[in-house]
């Protein structure tokens, strides 16, 4: 067995990749959200200015029986790598895993990297290899969420009357971006990370500006935001994403602003979006701490249902 780079410029050899991602993948995770080949593709050949990833695969003969993806972020968190490893079901247990992951550790450690972190997803239904993978590498659990999914259309609720609904998708429009970059920076400084030891990833205009093209390339991206009647302050925001072509949403971050809450306004933001989706999107995948009691309660009231166990774990390899 050859562990090899992924030549990003080879189109089959990408989509070889993607596919054995998929199948590894799926095989433990029937409800896993992973990303369409469309947007793997955007990320594989337009390198990012905030992460340096790389891309390998174990082969046997011709044929991609496992592959691995390392993401070495560039502006903050220096001494971290995150990782993910998936092999074929029918080439487990060989090693393949372990070559793959002893792979991405000498690169990581090689840029100086000393801790290297992964999401380990485990099916509530379908007993998956993921943990057991990661605790004989020796990573260690920092962080769990749950993984949940809706079926749309969700229950709907209404705006508190204080309140309007702003929304826009793709590009936040320039009025907007100073109060949009403010909430998005509020929200990497609150988001709930467990005992991860990671710094906020911090935006600016040029760096919203990056990430707002970068997925625009492969996602329908959607903000619904709230905006105060009386004074024009912003409360809170919900950012969901359609992948090209795909028949479900993702939801990313929701936040309402310390001195918003109690409106529902989180309720409210995240039902203005999937309200405003094309009839071909029938579900919306959400991931929460299940200690932050407010959002666990506001997704399952939607009717949001745990599907999977997500933890963030973490291996030291200097
Ligand atoms: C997890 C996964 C990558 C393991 O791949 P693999 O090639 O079978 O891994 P290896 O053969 O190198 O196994 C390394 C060690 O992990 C542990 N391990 C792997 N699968 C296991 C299982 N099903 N049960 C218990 N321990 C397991 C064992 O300690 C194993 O060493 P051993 O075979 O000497 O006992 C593979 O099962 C997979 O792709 N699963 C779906 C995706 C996933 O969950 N990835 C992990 C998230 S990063």
């Amino acid at each position: 067995m050859d562990i090899q780079e992924l030549d990003t410029t080879d189109p089959a050899a990408l989509r070889a990749w993607h596919e054995v991602m998929e199948q590894a993948v799926r095989a433990d995770r029937p409800h896993a959200l992973l990303a369409t080949y469309e947007a793997f593709e955007v990320t594989a050949t337009a390198p990012s200015t905030y992460y340096s990833r790389t891309w390998l695969q174990a082969v046997e003969g011709a044929e991609v029986v496992g592959v691995a993806e390392l993401e070495l972020p560039l502006q903050e968190n220096l001494d971290v790598g995150w990782c993910e490893v998936s092999v074929l079901p029918q080439h487990r247990r060989r090693g393949v895993g372990r070559a793959l992951w002893d792979a991405v550790a000498e690169r990581g450690h090689a840029d100086g990297r000393t801790r290297l972190g992964g999401e380990v997803s485990v099916d509530l239904a379908v007993a998956g290899a993921g943990y057991a993978f990661a605790t004989a590498l020796g990573a260690v659990e920092k962080h769990h969420e749950d993984h949940l999914l809706a079926d749309l259309p969700v229950t709907s609720t209404a705006i508190d009357p204080a309140y309007e609904l702003v929304a826009w998708q793709g590009r936040c429009p320039d009025e907007h971006r100073a109060a949009y970059l403010a909430m998005r920076n509020q929200m990497n400084a609150d988001v709930p990370t467990g005992e991860l030891d990671l710094e906020a990833e911090v935006l600016d205009d040029a760096r919203l500006a990056s990430s707002e093209e970068r997925l625009m390339k492969a996602y329908d991206v959607r903000v619904a935001a709230a905006r105060r009647r009386s004074d024009g302050v912003f409360g809170g925001y919900s950012l969901l994403f359609v992948p090209h072509g795909a028949d479900y949403g993702w939801q990313d971050d929701t936040l309402v602003m310390p001195e918003h809450r109690g409106h529902r306004l989180g309720a409210a933001l995240k039902s203005a979006n999937y309200a405003g989706l094309p009839a071909t999107i029938t579900s919306v995948h959400t991931w929460t701490d299940p200690q932050n009691t407010a959002m666990h309660h506001t997704n399952t009231a939607l009717g949001f249902r745990v599907v999977e166990h997500m933890y963030e774990v973490e291996a030291v390899i200097a």
